[in-house]
């Protein structure tokens, strides 16, 4: 397992795990930070989402946003709120994103995008890139006898991620 620069690189065997690690995520972040989760469908996008909710305190379920674009869940600590969007739905991108007229600012907010590659980049040149993706063997297809594990690779891109502590991630 290689690190380097601000990158972390985990195998998560179950939800519960998932879970765990969005919790250990939580402490990480700040206001202002976005994170882009990707992967398929059930990847687990939303179950880590879940687990940052209460890492960072917010009130509310976390649940799949799939009726509405995004939800703003407000802490609960006096930290910052965690806005969670689908951007499935999000057809322009970053002035939609805008338009969407939530009740917090987003500087201040953690806002946290699943389906948002190539939409919402432009959002900040600091993103945590979080991708999920299924154990493949040695072959290079996925392993039929570990459905419920997965490879999860967590890139800091730009200078907020320098030094943020993102390899720490990796060790359980
Ligand atoms: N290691 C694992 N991590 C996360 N979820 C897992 C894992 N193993 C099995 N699962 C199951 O996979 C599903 C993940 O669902 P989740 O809603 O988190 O995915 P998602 O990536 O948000 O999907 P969608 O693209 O539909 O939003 C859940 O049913 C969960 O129980
Ligand atoms: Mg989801």
């Amino acid at each position: 397992m290689s690190t380097t620069g601000a990158m972390a690189h985990v195998t998560v065997k179950s939800p519960d795990q998932m879970q765990e690690l969005g919790r250990r995520l939580a402490p990480l972040l700040r206001p202002g930070d976005l994170v882009l989760l990707t992967g398929e469908l059930g990847a687990g996008k939303t179950t880590l989402t879940r687990g940052l909710g209460e890492g960072l305190g917010v009130r509310g379920a976390v649940t799949s946003p799939t009726f509405v674009i995004a939800r703003v869940h407000p802490s609960l600590v006096g930290g910052p709120a965690l806005v969670h969007v689908d951007a499935y739905r999000l057809g322009g991108g970053l002035d939609e994103m805008e338009d969407l007229d939530l009740d917090v600012s987003l500087p201040e907010s953690v806002v946290v995008v699943e389906w948002g590659e190539g939409k919402v980049e432009e959002l900040s040149e600091n993103r945590l890139q979080v991708v999920i993706g299924r154990a493949l063997g040695s072959d290079g297809v996925p392993e039929d006898d570990a459905d419920d594990v997965r490879e999860v690779t967590v890139t800091g891109l730009g200078p907020r991620w320098a030094d943020a502590g993102l390899p720490a991630l990796e060790a359980c």
